[in-house]
């Protein structure tokens, strides 16, 4: 096991109605900014009930919607410019991971003098930020908890995410029943998400990480045994639960401590989502099952011990390759029963554009831990993505 920092300080308020909390949770704040999305959430009738608990509180807000999925750099300019001009004091996504990762942004943007991109892109630190608060919609990107934001800059079409411990929120509120709106198309896209990023950390060369193993298959066996629940009944509140709760653990650091995780297929993914604005979860969907067979000779009892405990692949069943392989086979049929894309031909992406996704995810060197992947790798498995 390797030695790690382990910090978590999201405080997170679970269950039914956990929104209407809101007002005395943001309780000491004078004006916030509500940021949101596209509007789902006036359509629901949450964005009616955070408002009431604002105006019973008695907190001042200003907001700013129309955050879209691959949240944009111009709209966080927008946001940092509001929060500047009304003397914001926190930021209240809610949302899905954009609105989260937006709100992030601007939070970070508005204690810096110079451009917010070079947190994303030209490798300056930040070293202050302004609280974020969270009522999650979707689980997904597991953002309500996580120390990271993604955001694409529309020039150059480059989405680049921005990791410090200061992108953590103050608190997020998840309450199953605000899910139960998601079309399933959403709702696969979110569980394709979430079990990446176990695989994400799953996949690791460092050896002698077995509680982190344990911990990661039971949030892995969680999933897929409850997203076909979801999304035969949408309102089972119980699916969504674990769900949820699975989604915020999936990502908020713990399933990584004493390990070093992959990160190879979201950095790939980055670029189909940058340059094509399909969900991250589908992308994911797609690549994530081409680069298991691609490195799965690496560690090949790695991928038998996935195989065993995860999906009940028996032991006798061969060959330890043979072994591998059918996990992976599993893993794409999963997320093709779930209703994903499993290639890119399944979300209409052709083949014309791929030397320079493989050039822009490698420009600041190769990716990925468990293989190191050089453009002609990342190449390679874009084309079997094919
Ligand atoms: O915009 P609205 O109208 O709210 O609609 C959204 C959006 O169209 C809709 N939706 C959300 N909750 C809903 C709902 N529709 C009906 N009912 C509800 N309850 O769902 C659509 C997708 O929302 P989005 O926020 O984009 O989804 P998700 O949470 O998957 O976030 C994706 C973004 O997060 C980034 C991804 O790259 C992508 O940009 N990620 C962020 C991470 C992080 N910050 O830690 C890690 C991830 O790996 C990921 O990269
Ligand atoms: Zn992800």
């Amino acid at each position: 096991m390797e030695n790690f920092v382990f910090i978590n300080t999201t405080k997170i308020i679970f269950g039914k109605g956990a929104e209407n909390q809101v007002g005395s949770e943001l309780k000491g704040y004078k004006k916030i900014l509500l940021h949101y999305g596209g509007g789902s959430i006036k359509k629901s009738g949450l964005y009616d009930r955070v408002v009431k608990s604002l105006q019973e509180a008695g907190i001042e807000w200003v907001e700013l919607g129309g955050v879209k999925p691959n949240p944009t750099l111009s709209l966080v300019y927008e946001g940092i410019r509001l929060c500047r001009a009304n003397q914001v004091e926190l930021i209240l996504a809610v949302g899905g991971g954009s609105v989260i990762d937006s709100a992030k942004a601007i939070a970070l943007g508005v204690c810096y003098a110079g451009d917010v991109w070079d947190f994303y892109d030209r490798g300056v630190s930040p070293q202050q930020s302004m609280p974020v608060g969270v009522i999650l919609t979707i689980a997904a990107a597991g953002s309500e908890s996580s120390n990271s934001s993604v955001i694409t800059r529309e020039e150059g079409q480059l989405k680049r995410p921005c990791n410090t411990s200061l992108n953590i929120p103050r608190f997020a509120m998840l309450n199953p029943e605000l899910t139960y709106t998601l079309p399933p198309y959403q709702t696969a896209c979110g569980v394709a998400d979430i079990m990446a990023h176990i695989l994400e950390r799953y996949f690791t060369r460092v050896k002698n990480v077995d509680l982190t193993d344990r911990l990661c298959e039971a949030a892995l066996k969680t999933v897929i045994n409850f997203a076909p629940r979801v999304l035969e009944n949408p309102c089972d509140y119980e699916a969504r639960a674990e769900i949820m709760w699975a989604g915020a653990l999936a990502h908020n650091g713990l399933l990584g401590t004493g390990r070093t995780g992959d990160w190879g297929s979201h950095l790939i993914e980055h670029e189909l989502s940058g340059l094509y604005d399909v969900a991250h979860g589908a992308g994911l969907a797609v690549i994530l099952p081409v680069w298991m067979e691609y490195v799965h000779k690496e560690d090949l009892n790695r991928f038998v011990q996935y195989a065993v405990r995860v999906w009940g692949v028996d032991d006798c069943f061969g060959e330890p390759e043979r072994i591998a392989l059918e996990d992976i086979a599993r893993t794409r049929d999963f997320f093709r029963r779930i209703g994903m894309p499993v290639s890119l031909e399944d979300m209409h992406i052709g083949d014309d554009r791929l030397d320079e996704m493989a050039e822009k995810a490698t420009r600041k060197g190769p990716v990925g831990n468990f293989k190191t992947l050089e453009k002609t790798d990342v190449l390679e498995i874009l084309n079997r993505a094919r």
